[in-house]
């Protein structure tokens, strides 16, 4: 690679999320909760070209490894993405991200009398279910726009 084409540096140690679907970047750092709060470096390429994909959004987490239960989550948005753990500037270990059975504490329940959207101290929570996620309180199924209703 020519430096014309470099868009964002290696990183030293931390997490490289990338083959994000294009346009996804920012729901993933909402789903790990990461908002740079923390003070450590965060960056994004978003719309890169992509042998694979075409276009691809990439997310490079410095100074911090995330785990498969972590990342697993990310297949809602993300299925064809890979989990680079980088250490001393290496790809010391690679993942992919593979289909939860549930999701918790993550996703609004589109359903308003359903008990997690009362005043209740109820997390949600959702079975992966093909095609979509179905919630373990009221049955409704989440099928399409899972982005809309992240409730982070
Ligand atoms: N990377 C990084 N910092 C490092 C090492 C790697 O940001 N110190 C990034 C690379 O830019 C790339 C990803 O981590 O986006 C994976 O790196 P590598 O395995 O070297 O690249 P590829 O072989 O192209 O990956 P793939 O297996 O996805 O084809
Ligand atoms: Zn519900």
């Amino acid at each position: 690679m020519s430096d014309r084409e470099l868009r964002v540096s290696k990183i030293r140690d931390g997490t490289v999320i990338d083959h994000v679907t294009a346009g996804q970047a920012l729901n993933v750092l909402a789903i790990l909760g990461i908002d740079g709060s923390g003070g450590k470096g965060v960056s994004i390429g978003m719309n890169v070209p992509s042998d694979r994909l075409g276009h691809k959004d990439v997310v490079k987490v410095e100074g911090r490894e995330l785990s498969q239960s972590e990342v697993d989550v990310l297949s809602l948005i993300a299925p064809e993405a890979t989990i680079n753990i980088v250490r001393d500037f290496d790809v010391a270990d690679k993942l992919r991200v593979e289909r939860p059975d549930v999701v918790s504490g993550l996703i609004a329940c589109p359903n308003h009398s359903c008990i997690t959207n009362a005043d209740e101290p109820v997390d949600t929570g959702f079975a992966v279910v093909s095609g979509g996620l179905q919630c373990q309180y009221c049955e409704t199924v989440l099928r399409v726009d899972i982005d809309a209703h992240l409730d982070v």
